[in-house]
């Protein structure tokens, strides 16, 4: 067995050295959040809708931040003036029940889309959608799972 064992032990230590930073999160999901962020910020699926901030004088283009302030981590209000709870956590929370029907966190994203803001929802499956769900997921990062689920 000549170069066999060397290697293995070269491929041992470079899955060691790839795992063990804090940074081992593929650069495809840290890619997925990071669009997702700044779709979330600035996305405007089409919209044309602007809104002047509560105690502000200029408008601004309507984006899910509008709503959903500091990126969703901080509790949101609309524009006009109605207060929302923080994102953080709530990817966790889906599939819920609302409105006596179940729906799923994509749905709830088009949801927001076709009637907060106004626009036209990226299609299930698309890179929109994708980046949008990897963003509330990654707000939901360790947070206990579908706690509201009865189990199979
Ligand atoms: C015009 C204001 C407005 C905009 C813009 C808006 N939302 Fe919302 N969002 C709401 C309101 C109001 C609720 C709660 C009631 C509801 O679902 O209609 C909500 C709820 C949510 C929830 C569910 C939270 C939970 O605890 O279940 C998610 C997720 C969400 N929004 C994501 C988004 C995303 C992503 C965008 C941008 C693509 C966005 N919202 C844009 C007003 C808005």
């Amino acid at each position: 067995m000549p170069s066999f064992p060397r290697t293995t032990a070269a491929l041992l230590a470079l899955t060691i050295a790839g795992g063990a930073g804090a940074t081992a999160v593929p650069h495809s999901l840290r890619q997925a959040v990071h669009d997702g962020a700044a779709l979330f910020a600035g996305g405007r699926f089409g919209s044309t809708r602007t809104y002047v901030p509560l105690n502000g004088f200029d408008r601004h283009a309507l984006t899910c931040q509008a709503c959903h302030s500091h990126g969703g981590i901080g509790p949101g209000r609309t524009p006009g003036g109605l207060a929302l709870p923080s994102l953080q956590g709530a990817a966790a929370g889906y599939p819920k029940l609302r409105g006596g029907r179940v729906v799923t966190l994509e749905q709830q994203i088009a949801h927001c889309i076709a009637g907060g803001l106004g626009g036209q929802p990226p299609r299930a499956g698309s890179a929109d959608m994708t980046d949008l769900v990897a963003y509330l997921s990654a707000l939901s990062r360790g947070r206990a799972f579908a706690t509201q689920l009865p189990a199979p």
